[in-house]
């Protein structure tokens, strides 16, 4: 039920000359519950009625006709503050949550839509850092929250899997590597040769040269060249999809930076045509100091590619293949210029759908709270990151619950859902702090909370025989819900869709991670307050009900943010 277009019809109709589109976009929710459900501010009326604010309260509050919906409208300081019936607003959620189970909050507004979602992304034979934990967290909880809202998703790694670097470890495995020590020490061993190749050519820089030679010789499709990159890529793939299936992200395409290969030398051809390409010192760029920006570099004075290059080409092969009515990059924010460079050059191409192309950009995460037992690339480290929290969960549950069945199962997915959500807790832009103590307290604002307020609901309703949760929609008495605690679960519930639509418009998966504390910590004070397995049978049905409600909402919101939700913990 939308209870603020209601209202507005009401309002519209005791006051002449006022519009209920208009009425309902004023309409607000008061800061405290004490004030009123819902509320008009008057003060925006007083001009066109040409009256005092609260004396139109007052009028509106005598002349609001009757509805099941409100109880009672009150005026005060220039508000009209109005107030739910509770017995049918708890009647009205419940019934919408439970009847539409996990489809609550769900939508159509991306009906017919595509968005294509770059994410995660990281490179190969480089480390895969904590900001491409983070683009992989981000990214897949707004994959998840599109494709809620009734989008067509494309989910792409845009590996970093071509580019000068190639050239660079090519020129080190020749010089100083070893086919097997390769084979054994994976992309730890690629990176200590990456490091060396940088070490060694501060003292040498002709080793500069011979990389750019290899970088180019890999460009021409040079057989040596392309044999020994796929094999670093295999590699490096092995390593990334470990860390992968740990977070359960999967991708609709691993189309990195190498396919646009081929795709290059058309878009080089068309900024000729186009007259934006200008060569500078044997270089090309297209200058965008108009924009107070530094130049989009197209090609090197040898003739290679950069990434500039390969994001436009991947843009127009994305814009022809997908007809995308959304194209999103998750990165951290140190890639703000990198994008808009690229952005205002596909504007300047003259294609219209520039202005479809946005930067979700993201805070760093410091993660020098973080003692790791070995000094190893940061792969190996970001994977330990995610053991010593599966580590650390299993010595939590052994206390908590130490008869519990599926112990490692349970520490895997609470260990990685406390990683997770500490990434979405907060406003994406904002950098992240890493404590343990905070990702893993199962009391605080955090995954294992959420996770474990669930476990905690379902064990109620499996007391109670109740495995099925629309089963509890049947036959409860709403007018046994009118206490404040439970009134205030219900107004949690009764905002998710709500929650769940703005995470898409501001592309902020944490504005449903915060909710989901917001509901957990409601449903903690009913849970303490209200005991529900009690002998009065009418009570504990209506009690039932809510918590049937508050486990399908939680459930659905950890999904979308790509957490589980472990029966027991
Ligand atoms: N590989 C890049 C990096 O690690 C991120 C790529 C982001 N996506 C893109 N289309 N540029 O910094």
């Amino acid at each position: 039920m939308d209870y603020k277009s209601i209202l507005a019809e009401l309002v519209a109709s005791a006051a002449e000359g006022l519009e209920a589109s208009v009425i309902a976009a004023m309409i607000e929710v008061p800061p405290n519950p004490d004030m009123g459900d819902l509320s008009l501010p008057c003060f925006k009326l007083s001009r066109t009625m040409r009256k005092a604010p609260q004396q139109i309260a007052e009028e509106l509050a005598g002349k609001l006709p009757p509805h099941p919906a409100f109880s009672r409208a009150t005026a005060a300081a220039g508000y009209l503050n109005v107030f739910y019936d509770k017995r049918a607003f708890a009647e009205s959620v419940l019934s919408e949550v439970l009847q539409a189970g996990d489809r609550y909050g769900s939508g159509t507004i991306g009906a017919g839509k595509t968005i294509v979602i770059d994410f995660s992304s990281p490179n190969i034979a480089k480390p895969f850092h904590v900001g491409h934990l983070r683009s992989t967290v981000i990214g897949n909880a707004l994959y998840r929250i599109h494709k809620f809202l009734g989008f067509d998703c494309v989910g792409i790694n845009h590996l970093g899997d071509w580019g000068t670097q190639f050239g660079k470890l090519i020129t080190a495995y020749k010089l100083w590597g070893d086919e097997r020590e390769v084979r054994e020490g994976g992309i730890e061993e690629l990176m200590r040769l990456y490091v060396l190749f940088h070490d060694e050519a501060e003292k040498k820089p002709e080793l500069e040269d011979e990389a750019r030679s290899w970088f180019v010789k890999l460009e021409r499709g040079d057989e040596e060249a392309l044999a020994l990159w796929r094999w670093f890529k295999e590699i490096s793939y092995e390593e990334f999809n470990r860390i992968y299936g740990l977070l359960g992200v999967t991708f609709d395409s691993d189309a990195g930076e190498s396919f646009y290969n081929d795709k290059m030398g058309p878009v080089v051809e068309e900024l000729k045509e186009k007259g934006l390409l200008e060569e500078d010192q044997g270089a090309y760029l297209v200058r965008l100091d108009e924009f107070n920006m530094a130049p989009a570099l197209i090609l090197k004075k040898d003739g290679a590619t950069l990434y500039h290059t390969r994001d436009i080409a991947a843009a127009l092969y994305r814009n022809r293949t997908y007809a995308f009515d959304k194209a999103i990059y998750v990165t951290d924010y140190a890639q703000n210029l990198h994008f808009q460079q690229w952005f205002k050059v596909i504007d300047l191409m003259g294609y219209e759908w520039a202005d479809r192309l946005v930067h979700v950009a993201f805070g760093r995460v410091n993660l020098e709270g973080v003692k790791f037992s070995t000094r190893k690339g940061n792969v190996v480290l970001l994977e330990e990151l995610l053991r010593q929290a599966i580590e650390k969960t299993r010595d939590i549950i052994e206390n908590k619950n130490p008869s519990l069945d599926n112990k490692e199962e349970v520490a895997r997915q609470v260990g990685v859902g406390a990683i997770i959500f500490n990434d979405l807790s907060n406003n994406r832009i904002k950098d992240v702090s890493f404590s343990w103590k905070d990702v893993l307290n199962f009391e605080g604002e955090s995954g294992p909370y959420v996770q474990y307020t669930y476990a905690r609901a379902r064990s109620v309703l499996r007391k109670a025989g109740l495995a099925d949760e629309q089963a509890a929609a049947a036959g409860f008495d709403a007018a046994l819900l009118e206490n404040a605690e439970a009134q205030q679960v219900l107004k949690e519930l009764q905002s998710f869709p709500d929650k769940v639509r703005q995470a898409m418009d501001k592309l902020e998966p944490s504005i449903i991670g915060r909710h989901l504390i917001d509901i957990a910590q409601s449903f903690n004070r009913f849970y303490h307050e209200c005991p529900i397995l009690v002998d009065d049978a009418g009570l504990k049905t209506a009690r039932l009900a809510l918590v049937a409600s508050v486990c399908s909402v939680l459930r659905t919101g950890l999904d979308l943010i790509g957490l589980q939700a472990p029966e027991r913990i």
